[in-house]
């Protein structure tokens, strides 16, 4: 029972109220919530009663901390833009969330790429062992440009919480082309003329019409992800290609540039939203289809290597709403320390019309015959993870 579940201190009205009462999003009262469980969907307050911003995050854990970065949203039109930057959360039992402030702040400074107005969306951070600085990546896009700059960036920071010094934006690996490229790829010649979707523009495009494109000036870099191996290699994975294929690209050893290294996955399945984990040697990803704020089908891949090959396995979801992944796109998957075979899938609802108000789903992840599936819960809490 929800209300069993949650205690409220310091409350007085708010179990009364209407829905809404204590969920404006934006303001915040003194009543303070206690969660023992996830309510995928719902509004989540965090510990000053505010519904938490964080969207298109991902999770780090250092010393027994979770820390959540997300992109800050605004109200109403223009709320999709970076008008704060990336704010940072931590908990020590997923459930309860502290504000730990802006991590990376969009600033005034109209001659900045991360001036206010700006996207900055999916951030990630990890932790460099060697260098002991804490590295954040997101999605740039630079303002008044819409999507088409497709840049990913660095920030880096001494403290987790930060705040985060913004060091640069890429197009990945320019004058590099993929490890499995073959000399007939490199030097196709392409027909500027085709037109898309035809085929033959279907056929170019899985053949590496865009690679070739954007081989001076670097890769696109749209929705982003980052991934650290057992052996402390860190990857970026990120749509480009026109949002037509994946790149997974190894990242140098202080994780703030690219080696060189990289791959295509799923040329032209058209995949957004990448998130990675892995388990028993394998590595698994959940994507999306890309419909913009729209949400739509989740996939998922599995690959021995992270170098590939990339086997597709379909849609992870089941039950109703599983074509639309339960009204969510995929963020990040967390593999919550200290518990075996425990995977939370983390998706955004998004709410273009009212960014702030964006939900999180966070659903765990199960696995049938070696597969991710994920299932609609209303309520849950890790002790699934015990059963
Ligand atoms: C879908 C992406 O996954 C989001 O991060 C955002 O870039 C929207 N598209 C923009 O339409």
């Amino acid at each position: 029972m929800r209300q069993g579940k949650i205690f409220l201190l310091l409350l007085f009205g708010c179990l009364l109220a209407p829905a809404g009462f204590c969920g404006t999003n934006q303001g915040s009262s003194s009543d303070s919530i206690l969660y023992s469980s996830f309510f995928p969907g719902e509004t989540w307050y965090d510990t000053d009663s505010v519904h938490i911003n964080a969207h298109g995050g991902g999770i780090l854990v250092t010393q027994g901390i979770f820390y959540w970065f997300g992109e800050h949203k605004t109200a109403g039109y223009g709320g999709n833009t970076a008008q704060v930057g990336i704010r940072c959360y931590s908990s020590n039992d997923l459930y309860n969330w502290k504000n730990e402030g802006v991590a990376l702040a969009s600033v005034d400074d109209p001659d900045s790429e991360i001036v206010r107005g700006c996207v900055m969306e999916r951030p990630k951070v990890i932790y460099n062992q060697k260098t002991g600085k804490f590295v954040m990546w997101f999605h740039l896009e630079l303002k008044g440009q819409g999507y088409s700059a497709a840049r990913t960036a660095v920030a880096v920071s001494d403290q987790v919480t930060g705040p985060y010094r913004y060091i640069r934006s890429f197009r990945v690996n320019p004058e590099r082309w993929p490890m499995d490229f073959t000399e007939e790829m490199k030097n196709a010649t392409d027909d500027p003329n085709l037109k898309s979707w035809t085929p033959e523009w279907v056929e170019a495009v899985n053949d590496g019409m865009f690679v070739r494109r954007d081989f001076k000036c670097g890769q696109m870099a749209r929705d982003m992800t980052l991934f650290v191996d057992d052996d402390g290699k860190a990857y970026h994975i990120h749509a480009s290609e026109e949002n037509l294929t994946l790149h997974v690209a190894e990242l140098t050893e202080d994780y703030l540039d690219f080696t060189g290294k990289w791959i295509r996955v799923m040329p032209g399945g058209h995949n957004e939203a990448p998130a990675i984990f892995k388990r028993n040697g394998l590595y698994y990803m959940i994507t999306s289809g890309c419909t913009g704020w729209r949400p739509n089908a989740a996939r998922s891949a599995v690959s021995g290597s992270i170098w590939g090959p990339w086997e597709p396995l379909g849609n992870p979801c089941r039950g109703e709403h599983a074509e639309l992944t339960f009204f969510a796109q995929s963020t990040f998957v967390l593999q919550v320390p200290g518990m075996k075979n425990a995977y939370i899938f983390m998706a955004d609802r998004w709410r273009p019309r009212n960014p702030i108000d964006g939900r999180y789903v966070w659903l765990p992840i199960t696995f049938e015959e070696e597969k991710p599936v994920i299932r609609w819960m209303d309520e849950w809490d890790l002790d699934v993870f015990k059963k």
